[in-house]
């Protein structure tokens, strides 16, 4: 019986990718994270949703220490970040990051923009980072680009290859904030049927964004934030059907009916 239980617990541990537990920082008064407890399983997509300023950003910045945390424990695949150094850099790669702003390199092509993390934190070798970031631009569907620079892109082209940039890294779990919040409407679902693609081939991600139909299709869970603090989670089905919290329900209100 203790046996079984054990192996158990030990099975749900390596699952566990993400773990914050008790987590709180403060900018100046302002308690931005407020007792923040989140673990996110390996292959598990979560949705972070909430109303501007509930600290969706800052939680993401976070986990892979672009922000100090005040108090709590931050582990990565049972690792906790360390405060600088290699060892950050290391970690910090295991953590894919996009943003809402592409953030690519202006004077480097859009291949040397995808090899230059491998080259630089992975060590390989100028060849095989080459060809792996012509496969992950296909993949991505820009690999006809591979040899312009970021600013002869449409916004949805260069937020995809954000994405292939941060995937050349083998990065355990991605991170998304409000990733296609700065694209015109029509450049939407390019970049997001690349991050649907992710999540079938069993991506772990963390994804901010206001895409309600991009949380019911993909999202195992969705995490409703308000005032730095987790207000619910649970399914996307129940979530947005029945949501349990005023917070949430107001929230919801708001912006399924504009
Ligand atoms: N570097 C900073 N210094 C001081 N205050 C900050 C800093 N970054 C964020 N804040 C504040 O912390 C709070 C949470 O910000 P955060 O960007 O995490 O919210 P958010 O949920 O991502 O909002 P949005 O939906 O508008 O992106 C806000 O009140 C914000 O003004
Ligand atoms: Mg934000």
């Amino acid at each position: 019986m203790t046996e079984v239980s054990v192996a158990k617990e030990d099975l749900a541990a390596i699952d566990e990718l993400v773990a914050l537990k008790s987590v709180n920082k403060h900018f100046g008064a302002l308690h931005v994270l407020q007792d923040i407890d989140l673990t996110i399983a390996r292959g598990e997509v979560v949705v972070v949703i909430g109303p501007s300023g509930s600290g969706k950003s800052t939680l993401c910045r976070t986990i892979n220490r672009l922000e100090t945390i005040d108090s709590g424990t931050i582990t990565i695949d049972g690792r906790a970040l360390p405060q600088e150094g290699k060892e950050l850099a290391r970690l910090r790669a295991d953590v894919g990051m996009v943003f809402q702003s592409f953030n690519l390199f202006a004077h480097k092509t859009v291949l040397e923009n995808v090899m230059l993390g491998q080259v630089k934190v992975r060590k390989a070798d100028k060849k095989q980072a080459e060809e792996k970031a012509r496969a992950l631009l296909d993949r991505v569907g820009v690999g006809s680009q591979a040899d312009k620079y970021p600013a002869q892109l449409s916004g949805g082209q260069q937020q995809r290859v954000a994405i292939a940039r941060a995937l050349a890294m083998d990065p355990k779990v991605m991170l998304f904030d409000e990733p296609t919040s700065a694209l015109d409407p029509e450049m939407i679902n390019e970049v997001l049927e690349v991050m649907q693609q992710l999540a079938r081939d069993g991506m772990t991600m963390i994804v901010v964004t206001h895409e309600m139909g991009f949380a019911r299709s993909a999202a195992n869970r969705v995490v409703f934030m308000a005032d730095g603090r987790i207000v619910e989670q649970a399914t996307p089905d129940q979530f947005f059907s029945n949501p349990s919290s005023d917070r949430a329900k107001d929230f919801l209100s708001k912006i399924l009916h504009h």
